[in-house]
């Protein structure tokens, strides 16, 4: 039995330690909002954030998320930076499909919590692993720059 601290609050899970985190979020404990994109760390869908770091949880052993502080969408907004990012998504309509978006989102907020105002060097460094194939990118771009507060033409 192992205990996973995840948005706040201690689970008891029962699976092997080398069990994929995102296994277990969305299987075991019915937290489904990160999503399951390529399973090979490639896309990003499945990102969040372990000790403020985002990681990929498809290839994110339990065993390396047990003692450290696990934050999932479902929790992004319980973050000041979070809830910021997750208005300007709304204000600026970022989403289409969505299926990339919670990645998307706890991707942005790792940054923005390391790099209050990022460069758009910054967010080409910090986004480039988290692939939306509806083609979002200038959309998630100017929310980021909402959300740090830069001027930016919504496109
Ligand atoms: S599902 Fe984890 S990076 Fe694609
Ligand atoms: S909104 Fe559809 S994949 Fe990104």
């Amino acid at each position: 039995m192992t205990t996973l601290n995840i948005n706040g609050k201690p689970h008891q899970i029962d699976l092997p330690a080398d069990t994929p985190l995102l296994w277990a979020l969305r299987d075991n404990l019915g937290l489904t909002g990160t999503k399951f994109g390529c399973g090979m760390a490639l896309c990003g869908a499945c990102t969040v954030h372990l000790d403020g770091e985002p990681v990929r949880a498809c290839i994110t052993p339990v065993s390396a998320a047990t003692g450290k502080k696990i934050v999932t969408i479902e929790a992004i907004d319980q973050d000041p930076t979070g809830k910021k990012v997750q208005q300007a998504w709304l204000a600026m309509g970022v989403p289409q499909c969505g299926y990339c978006q919670s990645g998307q989102v706890m991707a942005a907020t790792a940054l923005l919590k390391q790099k209050p105002k990022p460069t758009d060097a910054d967010i080409d460094a910090a986004m480039s692993g988290n692939i939306c194939r509806c083609g979002t990118y200038p959309r998630i771009r100017a929310a980021i720059k909402q959300a740090a507060g830069i001027t930016e033409v919504k496109p």
